[in-house]
């Protein structure tokens, strides 16, 4: 009898624990406060839907766009606006305003057969226009991403120009030859993209960057193995698969007649959602980002190195070791990028 006793009160209590479980949980989700909006400043057109549908900052993160367009876009841009959450102007100190990210797609792009200098002369003093903007309007923890080319010497000269942004803010484009030096890699191996990481570009957005696999992995029904082990041709790896991902920008401007565009905002979107999101655990990406010196590559030039990214911030991933012909190149990159660097200070004068 006692035992029924005793059985009946352990259930009434397990239910009204169940039952409170429920009620707390529930008011904790209706009490949940949406995210701040961020404010994107996006130079360039074709990211806008991309950001729009949350693929670079989630689905859950409000987003308001500022669109900068030179004046002979400007019906084009306006045209643009469809929604209170998009603004689009020609006035880039009212696109700068308080921008949390900025997302710097805009510039002459490299056609065929012109040459690099051609570019550079009129790009960078683009830059050094916008960094002023982005400086004096930008909000102080602005996160800036450069895409359009010479992208590390670019960012370098933004940074130079944007002084009170802090330096580790200010990153170029390299994740769209991180995609493509996986994608050799799924093709060779005939795996799933899914399963491999841990390629690495050093240095330069330009045909003389360095793709490594040196450290990168494919997940098997063996677990993760070395790519070097799965694929023991050292010849293509040293030969075939590095021209391929250092040519492959060339190879679309030659078949497009212009520039790649989708799978270029498609790496933008992934190299702001791994530095604001996180990367996954034992995942490196790719990132041009100010040299602090690691694996002694001189300070005071942007150099794609590998990174993990958590809470909003980017590290080097420190201690991988470098060959001999790996040094060779990276210090090679290092060397054009300081010429690049003295190339850009000559356009501005
Ligand atoms: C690319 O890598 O596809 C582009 O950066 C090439 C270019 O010069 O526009």
């Amino acid at each position: 009898m006692e035992y029924l006793v005793l059985l009946q009160n352990g259930l009434v209590v397990l239910f009204t624990i169940a039952i409170s479980w429920k009620l707390i949980t529930y008011m904790w989700g209706s009490l949940k406060m949406e995210k701040e909006p961020m404010k994107v400043l996006v130079t360039g057109y074709a990211i806008a839907p991309m950001i729009g549908r949350g693929i670079m900052l989630g689905p859950d993160q409000p987003v308001i766009l500022h669109l900068l367009d030179i004046a002979p876009a400007a019906e084009a841009l306006m045209g643009t606006i469809l929604s209170p959450e998009v603004h689009a102007t020609i006035d880039v100190t009212e696109a700068c305003k308080d921008v949390n990210i900025a997302i710097m797609l805009g510039g002459f792009p490299l056609k065929e057969g012109t040459e690099r200098k051609d570019m550079m002369s009129k790009n960078v003093p683009i830059y050094k226009e916008q960094a002023s903007a982005l400086e004096e309007h930008a909000a102080s923890d602005c996160k800036v991403l450069v895409v359009a080319n010479p992208a590390n010497t670019n960012a370098l000269i933004l940074k130079e120009f944007a002084p009170s942004i802090p330096e580790k803010n200010i990153t170029c484009l390299t994740r769209l030859d991180h995609n493509r030096a996986l994608s050799q890699i799924v093709e060779r191996l005939k795996v799933y993209i899914t399963d491999v990481k841990n390629v690495i570009i050093w240095g330069n957005h330009s045909s003389t960057q360095y793709p490594d696999v040196n450290h990168a992995t494919v997940t098997t029904i063996n677990g993760e193995r070395p790519v070097k082990e799965l694929d023991t041709d050292d010849h293509w790896l040293k030969n075939e698969f590095i021209n391929t991902v250092q040519q492959r920008g060339v190879a679309i401007i030659k078949a497009r007649k212009a520039s790649s565009a989708l799978s270029a905002v498609c790496a933008a979107c992934d190299h702001m959602r791994d530095w604001v999101l996180g990367t996954p655990k034992g995942t490196w990406v790719s990132m041009g980002v100010y040299s602090d010196g690691s694996y002694g590559i001189p300070r005071d030039i942007i150099y794609s190195f590998p990174v993990k990214c958590e809470e909003g911030k980017w590290s080097i991933v420190k201690g991988l070791k470098i060959d001999e012909f790996s040094r060779a190149k990276m210090d090679a990159i290092a060397k054009d990028l300081i010429d690049e660097k003295e190339v850009a200070h000559s356009c501005l004068n």
